[in-house]
């Protein structure tokens, strides 16, 4: 056997016999990075045969062990894990550098600590005088976490089988090195050797483990994927409006549903739970109502949100007028705009468009089509919108407005918040429309209904 030296591609994963400037696999530029391993003898003449053994089977039906789940305390972060943490789980962050990864694991492991929890919290990046100061300053100073500055995965394996904690935080996995291998930290072979490692001492001792991921300029936690498939579940911690609010966000989950959002406020004393977000997302809203706002009640997960959507058609005087999008999809708003312009005889020519989502959240369910073409006619009128409404539904090429899922869950977040009524679809066959609807078959009736308010 002998030592082989291959080039890695940090984005796609792709090995490469000479190193180059740009990766042939994915064409990004500088991400090779060496790797040394073994090459094993090729199979065939010669090839020692290993003997494998016969795996036992089982049924699905047998004893199913409830999957044990501790609160962090913190009742955004459950909702976003699926109802705490599940022991033995792997859990992935990601986010941006300062978004507040290493407050929020903070405050759940001093949390978790506060309650008898053996939790461990092991440190890359920082040394136990910069987390104290943190602790200091979340007012944690006194939670029994036992701190640790170590990038040594066999170390951090010993200690695992030893303290078998409850809970064990690594901030970061990108700075965790196996010494089995001879390349870098953060180079794509040793993350997935850390990863696997690590998962493995804490599945054996049902440690749940956390693990903080650097992400990619363009948002993507930093190696090809690998982490994302090897972990349980997958969160992204998200400053979307760029200032103090934070949404945490389900990619991937094993012990629970996708989507989920969690959404906190970030203080001088650390990360603040938002129980009620749709107050915020609508903080400014006037229910008087100007021309170009519409209230979307959106699904976030399993949770109903109130956001407003707000649209400007302003004359333009551009050869090629503007459209820009924030928080939505750029090509659905080029879809509405087309149909209200073929099926409901509105032309936006000659304009500019903008659309914008206040709060900052990005939305991505179709059924926000409505809401953004009653809030484009309202602008394009200067009309406003029946008051104390909430508006959704998916819009086809037709013209059509088709039903979306979860209408009675919207309707009771839109009438808790003081929005009586609802613009949507008719019901489906069969199933009885609520008074507080005003059924709308098609993008005619939209507008008729804006304009007859
Ligand atoms: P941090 O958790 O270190 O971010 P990450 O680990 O994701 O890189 O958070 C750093 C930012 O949070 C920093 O800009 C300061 C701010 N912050 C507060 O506003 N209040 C606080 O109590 C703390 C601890 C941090
Ligand atoms: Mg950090």
């Amino acid at each position: 056997m002998a030592q082989t030296t291959t080039y890695v591609c940090g984005q796609c994963g792709q090995s490469h016999k000479k190193w180059s400037g740009k990766c042939a696999g994915c064409g990004a530029w500088n991400s090779l990075s060496e790797e040394v391993g073994i090459a094993t003898a090729p199979a065939g003449r010669g090839a020692k045969k290993v003997q494998g053994q016969q795996v036992e089977l089982t049924s699905l039906v047998g004893n199913m062990a409830e999957t044990q789940r501790t609160s962090t305390g913190i009742a955004e972060l459950d909702r976003v894990l699926g109802g705490g943490t599940a022991q033995g789980a792997t859990i992935l962050i990601g986010g941006d550098p300062g978004v507040g990864k290493s407050t929020l694991l903070l405050q759940t492991a001093a949390g978790l600590a506060n309650k008898g929890r053996n939790v461990i919290y092991i440190t890359g990046e920082e040394s136990p005088a910069q987390v104290r100061l943190r602790a200091v300053r979340l007012q944690l100073a006194n939670a029994p976490v036992k701190i640790a500055t170590e990038t040594n995965v066999a170390n951090i394996c010993k200690t695992i089988a030893k303290e078998k904690p409850n809970l064990l935080v690594i901030d970061s996995i990108q700075t965790m090195w196996s010494p089995a291998l001879e390349s870098a930290p953060g180079t794509v072979s040793q993350l997935r050797l850390a990863t696997q490692d690590l998962i493995h001492a804490a599945k054996a001792n049902n440690t749940t483990l956390i693990l903080v991921g650097h992400v990619t300029k363009d948002g993507q936690i930093a190696g090809p994927r690998v982490l994302e498939h090897m972990v349980d579940t997958v969160i992204y911690f998200e400053s979307e409006r760029g200032d103090h609010l934070r949404i945490l966000r389900t990619v991937k989950n094993r012990f629970g549903a996708a989507h989920e959002i969690g959404v906190f406020e970030m203080q001088t004393q650390g990360l603040m739970e938002v129980p009620n977000p749709s107050s915020i997302f609508l903080e400014a809203h006037d229910n008087s109502n100007t021309g170009g706002t519409a209230i979307f009640a959106a699904i976030e997960g399993t949770r109903p949100l109130l956001v407003e959507v707000q649209a400007l058609a302003a004359p333009s005087s551009l050869a090629i007028p503007r459209r820009a999008v924030v928080g939505w999809n750029q090509n659905r708003l080029s879809m509405v705009l087309a149909v209200l312009e073929a099926r409901g005889g509105i032309s936006f020519a000659g304009r500019d468009v903008f659309l914008n989502i206040a709060g900052g959240l990005n939305i991505t369910e179709p059924a926000a089509d409505l809401a953004v073409a009653a809030a484009l006619i309202s602008s394009i009128n200067e009309c406003a919108l029946p008051p104390n409404s909430v508006i959704f539904g998916e819009i086809s090429l037709s013209g059509s407005i088709r039903p979306v899922v979860q209408t009675d869950v919207r309707l009771k977040e839109a009438q808790r918040l003081g929005f009586d009524y609802a613009l949507t679809a008719t019901a489906k066959k069969g199933e009885t429309q609520p008074d507080a609807i005003t059924p709308i078959r098609d993008v005619g009736e939209l507008i008729a209904t804006i304009h007859n308010d």
